[in-house]
C-alpha cells in the first residue's frame, strides 16, 4: 500500500481532541483509503511520497447529508417567478417529478454523475440523496438504484408528495407497502416530508415506523414552512436527523437538546426561499448536535457549495467558523450516524480538503470565492482545479 505525506499544512483541522495545537506546520499520513498519522510536520513518518501544500488549511471533506439529485428538468423559471416575490410552494415537486418521469435511465445517472462531481470538485467527499421525484414504485425503485451506484447513503422519500390522481391514504398505503418493497435493497434510509401541504404528524409516524419494519434508520423533513410536528415525530420515532428545523418552538429545541437525532440546517435553501435563517446559534446554545447540509435539488436551493452554507451559518445564523465547519463535516457525519468519515482522526477514510487560504476563517471573510485547492477522496487525489496544488 503506498503511503503519502500530505505536509506544510499551516493549520489543520482534524475533530481530534488529542492533535496537537499550537503553530504547524502539520502533516498528515495518508495509507491506501485511511488515515494513518496526524500530528507536526517535523514529527511525521518517512512515507513513499510527499505533497506539500505550502501553508494551506486542511480540513476534512465535506459530509452532504441531505441533497436530493436524482432528477431531470429544471425550474428556473419558478425561481425567477419566486425572486420577483412569489413564494416558494412544495407543489413546484410535481414539475420535476413529471421530468423524471419522463427522463431515460442513462440520462438520469449523467445528472446525478455530474452533481456528484461538482460537488467534490468544492470539497465535499460524502454525500447522501434521496428518491423523491419518482413517485410511483417504478420510478421510486429506479431511483433508488441511480442513487445507489453514484452516492455514499441513499434515502427513499417516496413521502416528498401525494401525487396527482390519487389520496393521500391510497398513496402512503402505496409508500408504506409495495414502493417501499421495491427500493428496501438500494436504500439505508427513509424520509417524509412533515408540512402542511405535504403529510401530518400521523403520516410522517406511519412512514418512519414502516421503514424502520424494514430495517431503515428514519429521517425527517421538518419545521421547514412553519411551525409543526416534524421535530416532535423525528424524535419519538429516534430518527437519525430532522432536517430544514429551520420553525422550531421552545418544545422543539428541548426535545433536540435531549435526544440523539440531529439537526440538519438547510441555510441556503432558507435564503433561496425567503424564509429566515435556521436557530442555529440557538440550538448549538441548547446543546444540539447540529448538521449542515447544500439540500441540492432543483426547486428550492439549486447549490451543491457547502462553503456557502459554512458562510451562511457564520454571517447569518451566528455560528463561528470552528462551529459552522464541525457542522459541515463532524455534524453531517452523525446525521448519517458514520465514523469513518467528517473526521481526520488515525483510521478515518482518508478525505482531505485543501483550502486556497491560511485557515478556514476565508470561508466566512470571502463568501463566493472558490477556495477548494486540492481534495482527496477515500485516499485518492483527484482532479479539481486546472492549477494543482504545488507538488
Ligand atoms: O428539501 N421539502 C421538500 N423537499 C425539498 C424541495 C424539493 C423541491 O422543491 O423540488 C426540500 O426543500
Amino acid at each position: 500500500m503506498t503511503t503519502t505525506l500530505v505536509t506544510g499544512i499551516g493549520e489543520l483541522t482534524t475533530h481530534d481532541p488529542s492533535a496537537p495545537g499550537g503553530a504547524g506546520p502539520f502533516a498528515v499520513v495518508i495509507d491506501g483509503e485511511h488515515v494513518a498519522w496526524t500530528g507536526r510536520a517535523r514529527d511525521a513518518p518517512t512515507c513513499d511520497e510527499a505533497v506539500d501544500v505550502d501553508g494551506r488549511a486542511v480540513l476534512p471533506g465535506w459530509v452532504d447529508s441531505h441533497t436530493h439529485l436524482v432528477f431531470a428538468g429544471d425550474r428556473g423559471e419558478e425561481f425567477a417567478r419566486r425572486v420577483a416575490g412569489q413564494p416558494y410552494e412544495a407543489s413546484g415537486i410535481q414539475v420535476t417529478v413529471d421530468a423524471t418521469r419522463a427522463a431515460a435511465d442513462d440520462d438520469l445517472a449523467a445528472r446525478l454523475r455530474r452533481h456528484v462531481a461538482e460537488a467534490a470538485r468544492q470539497g465535499t467527499t460524502c454525500l447522501e440523496t434521496k428518491t423523491g421525484y419518482g413517485l410511483t414504485v417504478a420510478d421510486e425503485a429506479r431511483a433508488a438504484r441511480i442513487a445507489a451506484a453514484g452516492v455514499d447513503e441513499v434515502t427513499f422519500l417516496g413521502a416528498h408528495l401525494t401525487p396527482a390522481g390519487t389520496t393521500t391514504d391510497a398513496y402512503l398505503d402505496l409508500v408504506c407497502g409495495p414502493m417501499l418493497d421495491a427500493v428496501a435493497d438500494h436504500v439505508r434510509w427513509i424520509d417524509v416530508f412533515c408540512e402542511d401541504g405535504a403529510f401530518d404528524g400521523d403520516a410522517a409516524a406511519r412512514v418512519l415506523a414502516a421503514g424502520a419494519a424494514r430495517g431503515l434508520g428514519g429521517r425527517v423533513h421538518g419545521n421547514q414552512l412553519g411551525p409543526g410536528p416534524g421535530v416532535a415525530v423525528a424524535v419519538a420515532a429516534g430518527a437519525a436527523s430532522v432536517d430544514h428545523a429551520t420553525h422550531l418552538t421552545d418544545a422543539d429545541v428541548d426535545a433536540l437538546a435531549g435526544a440523539d437525532t440531529v439537526a440538519t440546517l438547510l441555510p441556503a435553501c432558507d435564503l433561496s426561499t425567503g424564509q429566515p435563517p435556521p436557530p442555529a446559534r440557538r440550538l448549538v446554545d441548547a446543546g444540539v448536535t447540529v448538521a449542515l447540509a447544500s439540500n441540492a435539488n432543483p426547486g428550492s436551493c439549486y447549490t451543491t457549495s457547502m462553503a456557502l452554507c459554512v458562510a451562511l451559518a457564520v454571517l447569518q445564523c451566528g455560528l463561528s467558523v470552528p462551529e459552522a465547519v464541525r457542522a459541515a463535516t463532524l455534524g453531517g457525519a452523525r446525521a448519517l450516524r458514520r465514523d469513518d468519515v467528517g473526521h481526520l482522526r488515525v483510521g478515518a477514510r482518508a478525505d482531505l480538503h485543501v483550502l486556497d487560504a491560511p485557515t478556514v476563517v476565508h470561508l466566512a471573510q470571502r463568501p463566493g470565492v472558490p477556495l477548494t485547492a486540492a481534495v482527496w477522496r477515500a485516499g485518492r487525489r483527484l482532479s479539481v482545479t486546472p492549477e494543482e496544488v504545488r507538488p
